[in-house]
């Protein structure tokens, strides 16, 4: 049983990541950490909290993290997600309550006192593990390894043209992050618009298996779906933070992933949040991250889909 904390800025594809791995038998979810990213961060606390109790199954503690990127003033996605991040549903608050504690101090506290045991899996932007890395260094060596869903590998932005919402909310965080020496594997939102993609047909049948748990899925990422229609001209909706989550489980999905050199620009007003990727070695500098770039989609949604029902 792998021994997993997750970081959210819990919006609708975070919140299915979280009920999936809650529902998954690969891996015991230590702790949850919310950062802000899609929706403020106390949102992201609630959303968090409503996908534990949507799970049913354990209860790991939620802590909540920091408010706000390292520079920069917090940018939200409410036009993709809806205001709560959910669809709109206007969920109840849930009956579940935030663990007491920092999130950023949590992050240390688990690394530390399991060293070599416990992965990470990051589904909003970096600022909580980057300044858990900043207070303490040490995780960078004692972190089993860290699973981040962002950038989007060598495919478009999603949010600018050359930048991907996690990394672009924060990338200072992102550099500090890829630079710090942790074992590091990105998925990029690249891996979730193939075949990926959740089709008007996967709905269908979701909405068909008559489970509480995938309405709920489906219905939580209405605001995605209406966006993908508006936006790209798509019938369905992407599932990042989902894929990352299966690929860092179910690494025998991964068809094609390269070890290389990567930064992040942070200094560009006009390319800021860009993750440069060296794939030829032109810069000659040692490898610091593994990327993966593309996935099994029919044995992802087969694996997504048993564990939501
Ligand atoms: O770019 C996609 C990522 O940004 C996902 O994690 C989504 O939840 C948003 O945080
Ligand atoms: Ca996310």
């Amino acid at each position: 049983m792998r021994r997993i904390l997750i970081d959210t800025d819990t919006a609708s594809d975070d919140a299915v990541a979280l009920i999936f791995a809650l529902r998954d038998d690969r891996a015991h979810i230590e702790a949850i950490t919310v950062v802000a990213g899609n929706v403020p961060v106390d949102t992201g606390v609630k959303n968090a909290l409503t996908a534990v109790q949507m799970a049913n199954t354990y209860t790991p503690p939620v802590y909540r993290g920091c408010s706000k990127p390292m520079m920069r003033d917090l940018f939200t996605s409410e036009f993709v997600h809806g205001s709560d991040g959910m669809g709109d549903m206007n969920l109840p608050d849930p009956a579940l309550c935030v663990a007491s504690g920092h999130a950023v101090d949590k992050i240390i506290e688990l690394v530390v006192d399991n060293p070599h045991e416990i992965e990470l899996i990051t589904l909003g932007p970096l600022t909580n593990l980057a300044l858990a890395y900043l207070k303490e260094p040490r995780i960078a060596q004692l972190v089993k390894h860290v699973f981040v869903m962002g950038g989007s590998g060598f495919g478009p932005g999603n949010i600018t043209p050359v930048a991907e919402f996690n990394i672009y909310v924060d990338a200072e965080a992102a550099q500090i992050v890829l630079s710090s020496g942790m074992p590091l594997t990105f998925v990029g939102w690249d891996v979730s618009t193939d075949e990926t993609f959740i089709s008007q047909a996967d709905i269908d049948h979701l909405l068909a298996t008559g489970s509480p748990i995938a309405q709920f899925c489906v219905r939580c990422n209405e605001g995605l779906r209406l966006h993908n229609e508006e936006v790209w001209g798509q019938s369905g909706f992407d599932l990042p933070d989902p894929t990352a989550v299966i690929a860092a489980l179910y690494p025998e999905i991964i068809l094609k992933q390269s070890t290389v050199y990567s930064f992040i620009e942070c200094k560009s007003a006009d390319t800021y949040g860009q993750m440069v990727i060296d794939g030829n070695n032109l810069l000659k500098r040692p490898a610091n991250v593994t990327l993966c770039h593309k996935i099994d989609a029919a044995r992802f949604k087969d694996i997504l889909f048993s564990r939501i029902q």
